[in-house]
């Protein structure tokens, strides 16, 4: 059995962040699950009941730094350290560039981006003086290959990679290790009920609208018809926390993990016609 880790997780209250925290927890891992509203931590106690162990649920919005100090203060008082940080929260803004408000854009990257860094840097004294620990960021495909209509949550996955390597290095001195995870499409309330669109996307004056509609229901259609289990993304994460040396970049499913080689390998020009076959094909069909 690997040594008992402490482990702070952010966006527990569904999805990957509550699968990794009941897994994590269910394996004899101190974990401290956070959620930026605690009335959202039935489904977590759920999985708990089920699968068997005990854990830590504290209150923390990313974008908030006085709910991420009261968390760290509260985990220096308990347990003394972190050993390993999991950046999870996240959502998704939809709409294409000109349908976007600035604030919408901002508001992606205060969350995906920002927040990431806000907990980091409340986390890394922990390490730093332990000279050990991992850092997980959840990135996404989104992070490596671009798409239309989700220009705003490409570049809060972009610039996270950017940020994650950069630290990778800097943070290699104290013994920290930074670790990137890139999933796919994997059915989660990102796609449901926490799915977020800007205003525009509604707006039938917009030049894009109809175009919108398309992609909303193509979207959709391949988020319905998406069988491949988020817990893979759980198992990955528990495999990365127990390796000696793990590789910076994982990516759990063979599909994205294809597409990250058709990234890196084809010229643009070829990939881009992938792209395109697949997401506009049947739209320009239709006009
Ligand atoms: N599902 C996929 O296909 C997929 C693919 C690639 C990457 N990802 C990434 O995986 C991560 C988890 O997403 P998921 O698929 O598990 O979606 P999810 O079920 O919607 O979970 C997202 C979690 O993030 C939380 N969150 C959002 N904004 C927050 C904030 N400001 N402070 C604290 N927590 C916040 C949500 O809390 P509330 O309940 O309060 O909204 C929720 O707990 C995200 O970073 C996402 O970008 C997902």
């Amino acid at each position: 059995m690997p040594q008992s880790k402490i482990i702070l997780i952010t966006g527990c209250s569904s999805g990957f962040g509550l699968l990794m925290a009941a897994r994590l927890a269910s394996k004899g891992h101190r974990v401290i699950a956070t959620m930026r509203n605690l009335d959202k931590q039935a489904p977590l106690h759920d999985e708990m009941r089920a699968r068997g162990g005990a854990l830590d649920i504290f209150a923390m919005d990313v974008t908030n730094k006085d709910s991420i100090q009261n968390v760290v203060t509260e985990i220096g008082a308990k347990y003394g350290t972190i050993d390993v940080l999991i950046n999870n929260a996240g959502y998704g803004m939809g709409g294409f560039f000109e349908d976007l408000t600035d604030e919408e854009i901002r508001s992606q990257m205060e969350t995906n981006f920002f927040g990431v860094q806000n907990v980091t840097r409340a986390v890394i004294p922990f390490m730093r003086q332990q000279r050990a620990g991992k850092i997980i960021n959840i990135s996404s495909v989104a992070g490596f290959s671009g798409s239309p209509c989700f220009g705003a949550y490409n570049a809060s996955k972009w610039a996270l990679e950017g940020f994650s390597e950069s630290l990778h290095h800097e943070l290699a001195f104290w013994g920290i290790n930074v670790l990137l995870v890139e999933p796919g499409t994997y059915k989660t309330k990102i796609f449901y009920e926490n799915a977020q669109y800007s205003e525009n996307f509604y707006n039938e004056q917009s030049p894009y609208y109809e175009i919108s509609k398309f992609l909303e229901k193509r979207v959709k259609d391949y988020v319905d018809d998406c069988h491949k289990d988020p817990e893979d993304v759980a198992a990955l994460v528990e495999k990365l926390i127990n390796a000696k040396n793990p590789s910076f970049r994982s990516i759990p499913d063979i599909e994205s993990q294809c597409m990250y080689l058709l990234r890196k390998f084809l010229p643009f020009r070829v990939y881009r016609w992938f792209i395109r076959k697949g997401l506009f094909k049947e739209f320009q069909s239709r006009q």
